[in-house]
C-alpha cells in the first residue's frame, strides 16, 4: 500500500475501503456544491509570509479551548452517521481524540450512543444537539449528555430545514444500508468494512431508537427523523437549551456577524462559524471568508472557532491568522476513519500537527497562540 503522508492519501483510501453510499454521504456538499468547494478554494486562496533568520528550535501549537489546554486548536466536529464509515466509528474516533489530546463531538446523529461512547472513553467529549419537534426528547436528550459526563454543548442552528444533497438520494442512503442488488454488489467489492459491520450490533441511530416515541425501528425511524427537524427553532429556544444544560454551551453554524452578535449577547462559551461543511445554503461563502467580519464584531466577548475546508494544518494555521480561537474538522477526519478506523483518525490528526507545527515555523513563529494575521499577505 501507497504511503500515506497527507489527509488526501486518507480520502483516497477512503473512497477505496467503504462502500459509495457512505463515502458520497461524506464528501458531498448541497446542489451545485459551489460552497462546499469554496471552503477548500478559499483557504488555498491565502498566501503566508515565509520568514527567515529567526530563532524558531523551540515551538509551541497547543492552545486553549473553552480554557482547557489542547495539543493543537483542532477538535473533531459532529458528524452523523460515523459509524456507517467504519464499525463503531463514534468510539474510534472519540478513543483516537483522546490519546492524541484534543476534543470529541459526538452527534445527535450518531450510530454509537452517548451512553456507548461514555462507556468506552475516559475523558468527556462534547455532545452536539438538534433541536427538534419533539421537545421532551430533547431535554432527555440533554440530560442523558449531562448524566454521561459531556463537558461541553454544542447546539447546531443551520439545520433547521436539510439541504439537498443529490448522491444520497440516488444512492437512497440509509443506515443500516438497504440491502439492493446494487447495494450488495458494491459492499462486496469492501470486505473490511463488512468484516467490521458483521462484527458489530451498532447499525442504526443509537440516541434515537428506542427512546424517542414510537421509534423502535428502522422505518419508523425515517419517518421520525424526516419530520422531526424543527423549522420554527429561534434564539427563544436557543436560550431553553442553555438553561436546561447549564454547562458550557457553543452555537454552531453562524455565517452573519449580526447572528455572532446576538450569540454571543446571549452569554454562550464560543461559536463555531461554519457553513455546514458546504452541506447546507448552496451559494453561501466560505467559512473563512466570514471569519474576520464576525471575530471583530465578537470582540472578544466569547470564543470564535471556525470548520469547513480544513485539510491540512496549513488551513488550520491560516485560521488562527485570521482570528479563529480554534478549528475543527469533519472531512478529514472521516477520511481517517473510513481508511483505517481508530489509526486513521490519529493518522490524520498527526499529518495536521506536523504540517501545522512547520507551517508556523516557516512564518518564524514559535507559538501558535502569538500568530495574527502579520503572517498573511493582506492583499491575498
Ligand atoms: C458526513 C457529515 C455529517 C455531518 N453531520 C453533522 C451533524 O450530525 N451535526 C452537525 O452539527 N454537523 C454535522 N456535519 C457538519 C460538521 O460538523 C462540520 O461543520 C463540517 O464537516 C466542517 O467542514 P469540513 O467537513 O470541510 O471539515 C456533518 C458533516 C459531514 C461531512
Amino acid at each position: 500500500m501507497k504511503t500515506i503522508t497527507c489527509v488526501e492519501d486518507l480520502r483516497v483510501l477512503h473512497k477505496r475501503r467503504v462502500p459509495k453510499m457512505f463515502y458520497d454521504y461524506a464528501e458531498s456538499g448541497s446542489w451545485t456544491e459551489s460552497t462546499f468547494r469554496q471552503n477548500s478554494q478559499a483557504f488555498a486562496d491565502i498566501r503566508l509570509r515565509q520568514r527567515v533568520a529567526k530563532d524558531i528550535s523551540k515551538r509551541n501549537i497547543s492552545s486553549d479551548m473553552l480554557g482547557e489546554r489542547q495539543r493543537m486548536p483542532v477538535a473533531l466536529a459532529p458528524t452523523g452517521l460515523t459509524g456507517m464509515q467504519h464499525a463503531d466509528g463514534e468510539i474510534l474516533a472519540a478513543q483516537a481524540a483522546e490519546e492524541f489530546g484534543v476534543p470529541f463531538t459526538l452527534s445527535t446523529m450518531s450510530i454509537c450512543s452517548i451512553e456507548d461512547v461514555a462507556a468506552h472513553t475516559r475523558k468527556p467529549f462534547w455532545f452536539q444537539l438538534y433541536v427538534m419537534k419533539d421537545r421532551d426528547f430533547i431535554s432527555a436528550l440533554i440530560q442523558r449528555a449531562k448524566a454521561a459526563g459531556c463537558s461541553a454543548l454544542v447546539l447546531t442552528l443551520d439545520l433547521q430545514i436539510i439541504g439537498q444533497r443529490h448522491k444520497d438520494l440516488k444512492n437512497q442512503m440509509t443506515a443500516p444500508p438497504r440491502l439492493t442488488l446494487g447495494n450488495l454488489l458494491n459492499m462486496a467489492t469492501k470486505p473490511r468494512w463488512c468484516a467490521g459491520m458483521l462484527r458489530t450490533r451498532r447499525h442504526s441511530f443509537g440516541n434515537v431508537v428506542g427512546h424517542a416515541k414510537g421509534v423502535e425501528n428502522l422505518t419508523s425511524l425515517s419517518a421520525w427523523s424526516a419530520e422531526q427537524l424543527d423549522p420554527s427553532l429561534s434564539w427563544d429556544d436557543v436560550a431553553w437549551v442553555k438553561e436546561q444544560w447549564g454547562g458550557k454551551l457553543i452555537l454552531k453554524g453562524i455565517m452573519d456577524a449580526e447572528d455572532a452578535a446576538i450569540a454571543a449577547g446571549l452569554g454562550v462559551d464560543a461559536i463555531i462559524v461554519s457553513n455546514h461543511g458546504g452541506r447546507q445554503l448552496d451559494g453561501a461563502p466560505a467559512s473563512i471568508e466570514v471569519l474576520p467580519e464576525i471575530v471583530a464584531k465578537v470582540n472578544g466577548a466569547c470564543e470564535v472557532w471556525l470548520d469547513g475546508g480544513i485539510r491540512s494544518g496549513q488551513d488550520v494555521f491560516k485560521a488562527k491568522a485570521l482570528g479563529a480561537d480554534a478549528t475543527l474538522i469533519g472531512k478529514a477526519f472521516l477520511n481517517g476513519l473510513g481508511a483505517g478506523g481508530k489509526q486513521g483518525v490519529t493518522q490524520c490528526l498527526e499529518i495536521i500537527e506536523k504540517e501545522l507545527d512547520l507551517t508556523m515555523a516557516f512564518c518564524g513563529k514559535t507559538d501558535l497562540r502569538e500568530v495574527n494575521s502579520d503572517v498573511l499577505y493582506t492583499d491575498a
